[in-house]
């Protein structure tokens, strides 16, 4: 152990993290701390504030750029359709990628502990810390362990002078990064309170914008190109955001079920998200067999709530992962997506590995591979023998029973 002693904090230039650097030193006994701060996706708005904090707390700052691992990971989400209680998991698939960033800087510059400002009642801190404590280095929470609520911090960082402006955005907690823009708190936390148009940004009010259909083209199970256009992770959904954001795509208005038990309303928007995430089942309906279909929804289902608790690490993922890459080799093809009305509807789908014959399927043909229409007849027969039987066996019981009590009852008058 040296006697300096160096902390890592996760940093954003908001509220709680800019109250953590003073606070680290001052109930820490920390003598240095850096701030890292890692760009999944944030506006630059965000990043300038994070400078500017840091700049004039004084703070060695580090921004790491993960946006590439980050859209990666996003893309991966969609092969397991990944929705927990229908949100997309931006915030979720974020954090280990943040932790992770930070985590290295935290290495390199030999710190001895490793920092976030999250509360003690949401999901975040389980999440970083979950990547955390998989190393050496102590981790502190400052804002669970001492305690703090908002209108504490307000006031110290007053009382300290420290460069706050009033939280970002009027006093909703918002997160954003590429996958979806999160915005919670105050008014907001009533689930009876219907929320003002201003609480969006990447979405406009749907409806309003004349109706548009776009081409995704899927490889493996990964979305490659818009309309022919090829593009790599970050730009696609960049894109989409724009377009399927313009549509009014992809709002959600929910109560959220939090690893601790909380039920919280969260609100989300993440354009590209509901449309890759439309597109990519769309064409899972048509390549995989009904029976491939019917069990990958319960490991879709596993692995958005390994994604949600932020463990993706966790060896049940990698088994989860083999099932679905083997799927996923035939989820190659195209979609057609509508934007109407506020949704993102695949109105077409395309691809060599459609389980599909027209001729089968179709009303105009009378026999194929020389099965005729008249040889499901013995199948029709048959379809429902197990239900009409158990039926029939319940009321010849129950006219038993109800014969038995009539004797018993005349036996009893004599
Ligand atoms: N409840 C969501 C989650 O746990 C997102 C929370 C985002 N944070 C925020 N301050 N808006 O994944």
């Amino acid at each position: 152990m040296t006697d300096q002693s160096k902390v890592a904090l996760a940093f954003s230039g908001g509220l709680d993290t800019t109250v953590c650097v003073p606070l680290l030193e001052e109930e820490y006994d920390h003598d240095e701390v850096i701030g890292v701060t890692v760009d999944v996706g944030q506006p630059e708005s965000e990043f300038e504030e994070a400078a500017e904090t840091a700049e004039a707390l004084d703070l060695e700052h580090y921004v790491v750029d993960a946006k590439d691992a980050f859209a990666e990971q996003c893309l991966d989400a969609v092969k397991a359709n990944a929705t927990y209680q229908g949100y997309p998991l931006g915030t979720a698939l974020a954090r280990p990628v943040i932790a992770e960033a930070i985590l290295e800087v935290a290495e390199d510059e030999d710190c001895d502990a490793i920092t976030h400002g999250c509360t003690g009642k949401g999901n975040d801190q389980l999440r970083f810390e979950a990547v955390w404590r998989d190393s050496d280095l102590e981790v502190i929470a400052p804002v669970r362990e001492l305690g703090l609520t908002r209108e504490w911090e307000m006031e110290y960082a007053d009382q300290k002078d420290l460069p706050v402006e009033g939280g970002n955005e009027g006093d909703w907690s918002i997160d954003t990064n590429l996958w979806s823009r999160s915005v919670e708190g105050d008014d907001l936390e009533n689930p009876g309170y219907v929320p003002p148009e201003d609480i969006y940004e990447w979405t406009e009010t749907p409806g309003q914008k004349e109706i548009e259909t776009i081409e995704i083209t899927f490889e493996e199970g990964k979305p490659v190109a818009i309309d022919s256009q090829e593009m790599p992770a970050v730009q696609l959904i960049e894109y989409l955001n724009d377009l399927a954001g313009s549509h009014g795509i992809g709002r959600t208005d929910m109560m959220e079920d939090r690893m601790l038990g909380l039920k919280v309303r969260e609100n989300y928007e993440h354009p590209a998200a509901t449309t890759l995430l439309n597109a990519h089942e769309a064409l899972e309906g048509l390549v995989l067999t009904e029976e491939e279909r019917a069990f990958k929804k319960q490991v879709d289902q596993q692995w958005a709530e390994k994604a949600y608790e932020g463990l993706l690490s966790a060896p049940l993922v990698d088994a989860l992962d083999g099932f679905v890459d083997t799927t996923q080799e035939k989820v190659t093809g195209t979609v057609t997506v509508k934007f109407e009305g506020g949704q993102a509807r695949p109105v077409g789908r395309e691809s060599d590995y459609a389980v599909y014959s027209e001729s089968a399927a179709s009303f105009n043909t009378e026999s194929v591979d020389g099965i005729a229409q008249s040889d499901a007849t013995g199948v029709a027969k048959y379809h429902g023998f197990q239900s009409r039987l158990a039926n029939e066996v319940t009321a010849n019981a129950e006219a038993k029973k109800a014969e038995l009590l009539t004797d018993g009852s005349g036996e009893s008058e004599e």
